[in-house]
Order: C-alpha cells, then structure tokens, then sequence
C-alpha cells in the first residue's frame, strides 16, 4: 500500500504542475524505463517537457488503463476499475515546457509499441497517428498547418492479446526535415526510429502514454516496482525516507512485443495470442498498480 500512495503523489504532482519539475521529469522518466518503453521502443528518453494528452477533455496519468469504447479493459475487481474513456478520436494534447521554448515545427506520433506476434526491431510497430508540420500555439499541439502521414486512428489491441502501450511522441522537426516517401495512411507497421533517423527529425520533446486491453489475457500478474517520486535523484532531500525500494527502472532489458497472435488494428481480431513474454507481464503490473493509485487519487 505505501508505494501505491507514492505512486499516487506522483500522479498529482504531474497533474497540478503548469510549468513541470525536475521531478516531474524525472517521474515521465522514470515511468518510461518501468514500462520498458526504454530501451524497447526508444533507445533513450530525456525529454524538456511534459506531455498532457487529453481524452473527451480529461488528462491521462502515465501508463493509465484507458478502456476502448464498448469495452471493458482490465479485469479488475470494483473499485479499481479503469476510466472508460472514448479513446477513439484524437486526444487534445498540450505540453508544459521545462525550460525550453517550444517554436518551430514538430511531429507527433502515436504508435502501439504492444502487436502481438512482433518484434521490435525487425517488425516496427503499428503507427496510429503520425502528422508533420505540427505547431504549439499557448500550449497546445495544433494540426493547423499539419501534414498528416497518418491520421489519429483509436486503439483497437485484438481481443486477449493483453494491454497495448500506446504511446504518443512529440518530436522537434529541424528545418532540414525531409518528408519520407512511400509512406502510405491508415494504421501501419512501420520502424519508429528508423523514421526519425530517414526524415531528419530532432529530439522527442514530450511523450505519454496509456494502455488499452480487450477482452481477458489469461496470464497472472507479478508485483513489480512502482515510480516513487521520493527517491528520485531531483526529489527534495527531505522527502528521501529511503523506505521501499525505488524507481530503478527496468531490470530485463526487455525486447518489446511479446509473441501471440498477428492482430493489428481492427479491435475484432480473434483471441488466439498468449502474450506472456516477462516485458508484457511486468509492464501490466505496473499498469495495475497506477489505475490503483488512480483510485486512491479519485
Ligand atoms: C534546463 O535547465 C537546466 C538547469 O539550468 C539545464 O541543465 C538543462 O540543460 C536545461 N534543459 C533544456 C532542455 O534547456
Ligand atoms: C491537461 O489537459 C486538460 C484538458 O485538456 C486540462 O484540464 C489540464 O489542466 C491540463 N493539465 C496540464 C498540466 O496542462
Ligand atoms: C515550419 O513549417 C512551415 C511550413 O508549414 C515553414 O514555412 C516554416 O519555415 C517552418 N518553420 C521552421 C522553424 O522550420
Ligand atoms: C486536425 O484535428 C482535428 C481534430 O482535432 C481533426 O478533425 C482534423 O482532421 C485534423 N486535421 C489534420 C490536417 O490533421
């Protein structure tokens, strides 16, 4: 129960801050190495800002279990149940710079880091939304001058295949980007990293991101480590009790997708995946634990 009330401390400190901390970064951090997103999807993360991505007007916490409309998500006991919101059209997304200014261009991605039967690394993943020439007008992420490679297509994880991590990128796009061609809309697999490496983009910027699951995955779940903003290297010194363990971050060093079923983006795909690779199993924990500390928040 302790580290779920830090976890919950975690997630208010990033929702009330206009301007993040270094601790809020650190947390963003932190909750990508717990989620193995780094090193899986991206080799590294160091973001200057915190990325706020907005569902029919309410914020995610990271890793938040988001239920896809029409669909019950985790199989949680009452009352740790996941918010339902309609994750099927284009998230508002804002983001609070650290102490960068947030001019020119950017990209936004959204990718599903979570097909079964893939691999990252020689199969990519499914991109759900990946737009240029984006702007950030008072905050906002604008699509006013967007060029869309894809446009924002909703999470729909096969049905068993367990929780997706859907995770949403802002990159910064130098004047030296160049747009990759053969690029074709809808929802594709492509290689996340060999696209930024082609296309000339910059840094991420921000990123987020939450989870979806469809129908029940049939493996059990083992406790893993939570983010505990107390422990973090920025955390004021005061509040380093040292009582539990820490955000270590990721211990396997995980390859990404687990194996299972070819189920991509059509949400009616049958149930035949066993996704139970240790990368899945402990990033699920972790999901567990942040809608728990949601519930404690709420
Ligand atoms: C933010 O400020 C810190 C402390 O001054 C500095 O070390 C860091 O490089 C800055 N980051 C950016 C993105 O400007
Ligand atoms: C995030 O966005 C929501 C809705 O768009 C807004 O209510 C909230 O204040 C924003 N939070 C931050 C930290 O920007
Ligand atoms: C941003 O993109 C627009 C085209 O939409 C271009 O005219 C402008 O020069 C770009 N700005 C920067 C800083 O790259
Ligand atoms: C811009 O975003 C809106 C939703 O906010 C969407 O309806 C529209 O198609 C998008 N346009 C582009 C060019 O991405």
């Amino acid at each position: 129960m302790v580290p779920t009330l830090f976890v919950a401390f975690a997630l208010v400190s990033i929702a009330h801050a206009a301007t993040p901390t270094v601790v809020d970064i650190e947390a963003i951090e932190a909750h990508f190495q717990q989620a193995l997103i780094v090193p899986s999807l991206i080799p590294t993360f160091s973001p200057g800002a915190i990325l706020n991505v907005s569902f029919s007007g309410k914020q995610i916490t990271p890793g938040q279990a988001l239920a896809q409309a029409g669909y019950t998500a985790l199989p949680l006991t009452a009352p740790c149940k996941p918010k339902t919101l309609d994750v099927a059209a284009q998230p508002v997304v804002t983001v609070s710079a650290f102490n960068a200014s947030l001019t020119g261009n950017f990209t936004i991605a959204m990718v599903d880091a979570d097909v079964p039967g893939t691999v990252y690394g020689t199969d990519g993943v499914n991109r759900h939304w990946l737009e240029n020439f984006m702007t950030i007008s008072s905050g906002t992420v604008s699509n006013s001058s967007g060029v869309p490679v894809t446009v924002y297509a909703g999470p729909g994880p096969a049905a068993g295949s367990g929780p997706h991590r859907y995770v949403v990128l802002l990159y910064a796009q130098p004047t030296t980007f160049t747009a990759v061609t053969g690029l074709t809309g809808g929802v594709q697999k492509f290689d996340l990293n060999a696209y930024v490496k082609e296309s000339g983009l910059g840094d991420i910027i921000a990123a987020n991101y939450f989870t979806v699951e469809v129908g029940t995955d049939s493996t059990s779940l083992p406790v893993t480590s939570a983010v505990i903003t107390s422990t973090l290297a920025a955390a004021p010194s005061g509040a380093a009790n040292g009582a539990s363990g820490g955000a270590s971050g990721a211990s396997g060093g995980a390859s990404g997708a687990s194996g299972g079923a070819s189920g991509t983006g059509s949400g009616a795909a049958p149930a035949s995946s066993q996704p139970s690779s240790a990368s899945k199993l402990q990033f699920s924990a972790a999901a567990l634990l942040v809608a728990a500390a949601m519930m404690l928040v709420l």
